[in-house]
């Protein structure tokens, strides 16, 4: 089911959005009745908090408190956070919000009502929300599904979310927008010359493709690159229980950039986009590649594998090398690429490389006022020699534990020659704990920051 607001209706509740500092004035202006209900159930208009008011026919009205300016830095979708806890009913919303926040707080409210339930039926949520007036609630609700999307992917166990199943899936979408489809699959792949990808994916049941979709006839090229490691053992470098336990989301780049792209494609954006994915599995088997095997990439630099577990960055060189021959105007990666990011910044923040200021800084502000948080990292050159092993271009495992991170974005950009801007994320895609309109479990990171910041990138 799409997520979606309620179309306007006689019956609807009116929920009142109140400041900390409004609540007091808002109390003392409702019938002496209401007083002292309010007053007894002791509501201040503190953030999250919510006051439903009796009526003879039910409710006949609510409230949530928006807290204040202090209270709400501390988290992003605060109407949300009242907006679970709200009996059945279709809530009208009072508010003095700005269309800028409105925004963010619609897309929150129906993100809370997000549910995974292919696997268990999930109670919905109770309260739904009337289309909201002032916004666009159509990219509203495209942002949100696009979110949904991304969601799905990453939740779906690798047991039903292969190479094989994550192209049916983009498969789904391009049909649904008329996109189209290009994948190249299993011996293809050497043959076409995507040798990395092979090599990383070998080892699966479900054969290594890189699928290719196309949308959109006219406008600026973007491309959208996502890392589909549908799962993540580590290959033989194995990875240990504990840090292959969440592996099932290290296609969470291909999740985000096919959520980023619906959210393109159902607002109908003028561009012309791309979205490759390299879909593979690192698995263990007989063939499964080795730690010190030198591979020639798709663009001819070698490189020596010093760990099986650094397999993103292989199956994206041989990605970009294609999406770089095209030379678009813009090539963004997204990849839940190192551990190392998850140390620097934690699960909330995506960090976020490129050698465009410019480029940055409208994805900052983007970020800012979509409550996306994205922090820049630098590409920083001297870091180079880190990457370089002595029998081979490149290594794809430095030693030394310095800079995770950002060494991983040095080999990526070693693949980016002709297209003039890149930018790459290196996303966690995962919440680990309930906030609200987050559920614990898979995560879009950057999507609504990058889609906010388009227009201005790509001067639509
Ligand atoms: N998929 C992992 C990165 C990862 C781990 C992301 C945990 C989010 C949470 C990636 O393939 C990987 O294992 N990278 C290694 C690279 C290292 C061997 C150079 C890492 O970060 O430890
Ligand atoms: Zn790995
Ligand atoms: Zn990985």
């Amino acid at each position: 089911m799409p997520l979606s607001f309620a179309d306007s209706t006689k019956n609807s509740i009116s929920l009142y959005l109140l400041d900390e500092d409004a609540a007091a004035d808002w109390i003392k202006n409702q019938t002496e009745d209401m007083q002292n209900w309010a007053n007894t159930n002791g509501f201040t208009g503190s953030l999250g908090q919510t006051l439903i008011c009796p009526g003879s026919h039910g409710i006949s009205m609510a409230a949530i408190g928006y807290g204040n300016a202090i209270s709400r830095k501390r988290g992003r979708f605060h109407l949300a956070a009242g907006a679970v806890s709200l009996p059945k009913g279709i809530y009208s919303l009072n508010h003095t919000l700005d269309p800028e926040r409105l925004t963010v707080e619609s897309i929150g409210w129906l993100l809370a009502s997000y549910r995974f339930d292919r696997y268990k039926k999930q109670k919905p949520m109770p309260a739904k929300l009337i289309r909201p007036i002032g916004v666009d609630s159509e990219l509203i609700e495209a942002i949100a599904n696009g979110e949904a999307l991304t969601r799905n992917l990453i939740n779906t166990p690798a047991s039903d979310m292969s190479p094989t199943d994550l192209e049916a899936a983009t498969r789904d979408m391009a049909k649904n927008y008329d996109a189209s489809i290009n994948v190249i699959t299993g011996g293809a792949l050497l043959e076409q010359n995507f040798p990395m990808i092979h090599t990383v994916g070998r080892a699966s049941d479900s054969a290594p493709r890189l699928i290719d979709l196309k949308w959109g006839k006219t406008g600026p090229k973007l491309t959208l690159i996502g890392k589909g490691v549908c799962f993540d053992t580590g290959g033989l470098n194995l990875k240990p229980g504990t840090s292959m336990g969440l592996m099932k989301k290290d296609m969470g780049g291909a999740a985000a950039v096919l959520g980023l792209a619906y959210m393109i494609m159902a607002t109908d954006m003028p561009i012309q986009l791309r979205v490759l994915i390299p879909a593979v599995e690192n698995s263990v088997s007989n063939n499964a590649f080795r730690p010190q095997d030198i591979l020639t990439s798709r663009k001819g630099l070698t490189v020596e594998v010093n760990n099986t577990d650094a397999e993103g960055r292989l199956i994206l060189a041989d990605t970009i090398t294609l999406a770089d021959e095209d030379d678009p105007d813009l090539i963004i990666s997204m990849a839940t690429l190192t551990g190392a990011a998850r140390v620097a910044v934690g699960p909330d923040i995506a960090p976020y490389f490129t050698d465009d200021a410019d480029l940055s800084e409208a994805l900052y502000q983007a970020s800012q006022s979509c409550a996306d948080p994205v922090w820049r990292l630098p590409f920083h050159t001297p870091y180079e020699t880190m990457i370089e092993p002595n029998i081979a271009d490149l290594d794809n495992a430095p030693k030394g534990g310095f800079a995770g991170t950002i060494t991983a974005a040095l080999f990526l950009r070693r693949f980016v020659t002709n297209t003039q801007r890149y930018m790459h994320f290196d996303i966690y895609g995962w919440q680990p704990s309930d906030a609200p309109a987050r559920k614990k479990g898979g995560v879009g990171q950057g999507t609504r920051a990058i889609l906010a910041a388009l227009p201005k990138v790509l001067k639509l």
